[in-house]
């Protein structure tokens, strides 16, 4: 899906036209993936934009940078407003938005200290991100031949650009073999996640997800469901899923801000439950869809106003 460009970019500090936000090729972050990041969305409400769970988003990057030994030289307060500045003056309704915090241009040693930490912030609208049928008919997926990276190799829980290398091989191999997305599991063989998404799986009523321990990104929509489950009184262990626990699930679906709450219909072949969208994960969706538009009472105060 190509760009839908927005007008302005905001880079250290100042709001930029989209086509001059560029960065040196010899900057450090493009030759050793020195980058954490985020990807959050703007809802469209009655009462105009609002950003979803702006603070936790804001959280997740300053641990990620923490991770990594990167100072970002702003505070979690003017970044939470350049981040709601970047979509005011787009004038966007509703948009994908992306803070990025990375290590600039000074010098190409592997130590990374030497370089400036830069940050930027683009929005942009963007769609249905697993195609524009999957809310309501699911996907197909498979099974990664590739693992998530062991918990002592790349830290799972910084959102961190070289990450997205492993989950490039994922996608990449669930394509090429006409499915739309892979499951990959841990390095111990549980289930984790997908190359951008979390996964529940459902069973006799029971919501099931792996843990953080299972090499997952902590996932805000994750959280959400969490919530959500215990709003809706629905039970929700959090274990370490065995693979064969996919091809016996009622119902298994994605999570995450970027695909939402997507319903997964078969895992390599094998119909999930009847073969179609099932209940539970209906009521998500609906719940999901109501809070972000803003028709149900943010109760959690999750929405951020533009
Ligand atoms: C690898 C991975 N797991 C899970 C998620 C879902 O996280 P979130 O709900 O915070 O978008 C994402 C999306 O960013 C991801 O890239």
């Amino acid at each position: 899906m190509a760009f839908v460009k927005a007008e302005k970019i905001w880079m250290n500090g100042r709001l930029i036209p989209w086509e001059q936000a560029t960065v040196h090729v010899l900057s450090h972050v493009i030759h050793y993936g020195s980058c954490i990041f985020e990807g959050i969305r703007c809802y469209k409400t009655q009462r105009g934009p609002a950003v979803f769970r702006l603070r936790d988003h804001a959280d997740r990057l300053f641990d990620g940078c923490r991770i990594y030994r990167m100072e970002i030289p702003y505070s979690r307060e003017e970044i939470e407003a350049a981040i709601l500045e970047t979509v005011r003056v787009n004038k966007l309704e509703a948009c994908y938005i992306r803070p990025l915090v990375y290590r600039g241009y000074e010098s190409l040693g592997v130590d990374p200290f030497p370089c400036p930490i830069d940050m930027a912030i683009a929005a942009y609208p963007w769609g249905a991100y697993l195609g524009k049928d999957a809310a309501e008919k699911g996907v197909d997926v498979m099974v990664s031949s590739w693992r998530r990276p062991a918990p002592d190799t790349l830290p799972a829980m910084a959102k961190a650009s070289a990450n997205y290398m492993n989950s490039q091989l994922i996608k990449m191999e669930a394509l090429v073999n006409g499915y739309v997305e892979g499951i990959a599991l841990d390095s111990a063989g549980y289930v984790s996640e997908g190359s951008g998404e979390n996964l529940f799986i459902a069973k006799k009523g029971v919501l099931h997800t792996p843990p953080l321990t299972a090499s997952i990104l902590p996932g805000i929509t994750r959280q959400t469901i969490v919530q959500l489950a215990q709003d809706l009184k629905i039970p929700l262990i959090e274990r370490s899923i065995p693979r064969e626990a996919l091809y016996t699930a009622d119902e298994v679906f994605f999570v995450g801000t970027a695909a939402e709450v997507t319903p997964i219909r078969t895992i390599d072949r094998v119909p999930v439950g009847p073969g179609q969208r099932g209940e539970i994960t209906s009521r998500f969706q609906a719940e999901f869809r109501s809070i972000t538009s803003g028709q149900t009472d943010d109760r959690h105060r999750w929405l951020s106003p533009i």
